[in-house]
């Protein structure tokens, strides 16, 4: 730890599983994890901020045979390919400091070396597992939590399993566990706590399944051939092998173990509430400090979940956007521990309301003003007025300390709220003191700087505020502010800013959107792409066996074929059809085909409609072709007999 710095401070995000591309509900958590990281820098800790991907698994090897190839490749794609997990991190601006992959060969070996330990101290042993299993979740449960036989977290069905296998004497550890969630802060929010208490450990906590033979891609049991270690074990894990337990890649398990906190899905609580601590309690190891649960993000009020493919592209609003907007909306828009309803309508409101109209407004009109007045920096020359300044003041000198009181809680909402509470004030203040009136006037000139002066110190510290939420769209404010300083020290404070603050216009922070005409535009987006291949819809009439009897289909070879002089769409084709006088048939596939290609070739041909004049000449017949649609594209091929059948074979 450095001299300067409060303290370590170790947070992390739940690792993710790279079973198919990462969608907004992921990058919530993430972006909420990367929020309480940059706060705790600027309060001045020294942060390790963890994240990472749970790479083995059921679910992965299933889904890399399906690709055809193998577990590695397939989460390698997911993981550092294109618009992969890193890629996403970087572009929603995550500054984590740490990303682990249970693939990793230091993580392997060192759950490896956990496991035996385990083993050896008694808490796992070998027996044989009767239950159910979640594909999907990668979760066991005992028949008596699924929830009409369903699995209770998915709603999905759960197969029969039974196999020779590891138990995790969980039962062990059921008094310390509920005392632990009872009577500690361990989880949050506290909501939760009953419901694990009262559903997993109350009706009795068996002993969990820890090894799998079904399939391989996982941690091998290396006393045990042919065991693999469970993927929750070999994942809760992480938050200790990145630090550096167990193996030699690190060396900050000192430094940061026990974690200040685990940021989690409320879906998961289970695992980090009861299991991993009994873990660390078999190990003698002391228990991160919190384990906080949040909420869902919601789309038409079901879970978005990869695995029911109802899920919001964060590459697509963050393009649009723009990533600060996005982080914003996230954390504004819903309490971090309840479950909150995603939808484009509430995304832009929030934008144009929040941060084009109050935050956006208040920097471009403060500066715009600053500016026309006075040019490039304020006078020296300023004149208070106590009782029309005292409000304004007031709320931003006890600004920091409300908003940290907030964050602490993990309250992100509300910590938005204490300053975006300012930021109307200050608007108002603009109103209450009609800067273009005193503007007006040689004399209202001191108390105009003053009222600019006291606009740009607001601005300055609610900026400085939003830095963890906003990180860009702060360092864009200090610059318009001459580079004012936004340590976490100089935001508690009212006049920071120098007397003459020099100030940088630019455009607008946040355009205001236009709700319907980008509700449309996000809907065109989000429509399931056209399928490659179309066809024509079927016909609903049907046609009677006789009138279909009567139409008379004959093979007929091609003789010659030219296109029509001034038609660009019709063919011209001399055809033997078995009867020793030539028909003549006219066909619009000149497309589709050039003449050459045709002549000899064996085709179709419904002989007895009437003859048609088309562009002057008589058409005996139509040829019959397969049609669809392909990428948009009309698509025509003639169908095209064996040449062994002969001319004017009839067809039936
Ligand atoms: O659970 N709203 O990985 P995961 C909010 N590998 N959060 C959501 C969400 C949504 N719509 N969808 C997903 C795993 N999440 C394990 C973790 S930790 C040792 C192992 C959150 O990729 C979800 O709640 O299924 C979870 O916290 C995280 O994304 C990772 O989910
Ligand atoms: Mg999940």
């Amino acid at each position: 730890m450095c001299d300067k710095c409060r303290g370590n401070y170790y947070i992390t995000t739940p690792i993710y599983y790279p079973s198919a591309k990462l969608h907004i509900g992921h990058a919530y958590c993430t972006v909420a994890t990367d929020t309480m990281a940059r706060f705790k820098r600027l309060q001045g800790y020294n942060v390790m901020f963890l994240t990472g991907t749970d790479e083995h698994g059921q679910k992965i090897e299933d889904k890399a045979k399906e690709a055809g190839i193998t577990p590695q490749q397939f989460v390698d794609n997911i993981v550092t390919g294109e618009k992969g997990v890193l890629d996403l991190w970087k572009l929603m601006n995550i500054s984590y400091d740490r990303f682990i992959r249970t693939t990793d060969d230091y993580h392997v070996a060192a759950i490896q070396k956990i496991f035996k330990k385990m083993y050896d101290n008694g808490d796992i042993y070998k027996g044989t597992y009767k239950g159910k299993y979640c594909k999907p979740c990668e979760s066991f449960w005992t028949e008596s939590q699924l929830v009409d036989g369903k699995c209770p977290d998915c709603g999905g069905e759960v197969q029969d399993a039974e196999e020779e296998a590891y138990f995790f004497r969980l039962s062990k550890y059921a008094d310390r566990v509920q005392d632990l969630l009872e009577n500690t802060d361990f989880l949050e929010p506290r909501s939760r706590v009953s419901e694990m208490v009262n559903n997993f450990i109350k009706p009795g906590l068996e002993d969990l399944c820890v090894s799998r033979t079904s399939f391989t891609w996982g941690v091998p049991v290396d006393f045990d051939p042919g065991h693999v270690v469970y993927v929750w074990i070999d994942a809760l894990f992480n938050y200790m092998t990145a630090l550096g337990f167990e193996n030699d890649k690190y060396v900050d398990l000192e430094a940061f173990w026990p974690a200040d906190v685990h940021f989690i899905g409320k879906e998961i609580v289970r695992f980090h509430s009861i299991i991993w601590p009994a873990m660390l309690m078999s190990l003698d190891l002391p228990l991160p400090k919190k384990v906080y649960g949040h909420g869902w993000l919601l789309l038409d009020g079901g879970k978005m979940s990869k695995s029911k493919g109802n899920v919001v592209d964060p590459y697509i609003l963050a393009e649009r956007f723009g990533v600060d907007a996005l982080r914003f909306f996230l954390l504004r828009s819903f309490p971090f521990g309840s479950d909150g309803n995603f939808s484009n309508e509430l995304l832009i409101n929030t934008i144009n309301v929040d941060l084009a109209n109050d935050l956006g407004n208040l920097v471009s009109r403060t500066v715009a003003m600053a500016q026309k007045y006075f040019g490039e920096k304020l006078p020296t020359e300023q004149l208070a007025d106590e009782e029309k300044d005292a409000e304004l003041i007031d709320q931003v000198s006890g600004l920091r300390d409300q908003y940290e009181a907030e964050m602490e809680k993990f309250a992100f909402q509300n910590g938005l709220a204490v300053v975006f509470k300012v930021i109307s004030r200050a608007n108002k203040y603009i109103d209450e003191n009609a800067p273009w009136v005193l503007a007006k006037t040689e004399e209202g000139k001191p108390r105009l700087a003053r009222v600019l002066y006291n606009l740009l110190e607001t601005i300055r510290v609610c900026g400085g505020l939003l830095q963890p939420f906003m990180p860009d769209t702060s360092a864009e404010i200090a610059r318009r502010l001459g580079g004012a300083r936004m340590d976490w020290g100089s935001l508690n404070t009212f006049g920071v800013l120098p007397a003459d603050v020099a100030t940088v216009s630019g455009s607008a922070l946040f355009p205001r959107i236009d709700m319907e005409k980008e509700l449309a535009a996000l809907e065109e987006l989000n429509k399931p792409a056209k399928p490659a291949i179309e066809i024509e819809p079927y016909a609903e009439e049907k046609v009677d066996f006789d009138t279909f009897c009567r139409s008379d289909f004959r093979a007929v070879k091609v003789k010659a074929c030219q296109n029509v002089k001034k038609s660009d769409k019709l063919l011209q084709f001399t055809l033997d059809d078995g009867t020793g006088t030539d028909r003549q048939i006219l066909s619009g596939i000149a497309k589709f085909y050039k003449p050459e290609e045709l002549v000899g070739k064996t085709l179709v041909a419904i002989t007895n409609l009437p003859p048609r004049k088309m562009m002057g000449r008589e058409s005996n017949g139509m040829l019959l072709s397969a049609v669809h649609t392909e990428k948009g594209e009309e698509k025509l091929n003639l169908i095209m007999l064996d040449d062994a059948i002969p001319a004017g074979a009839k067809l039936c």
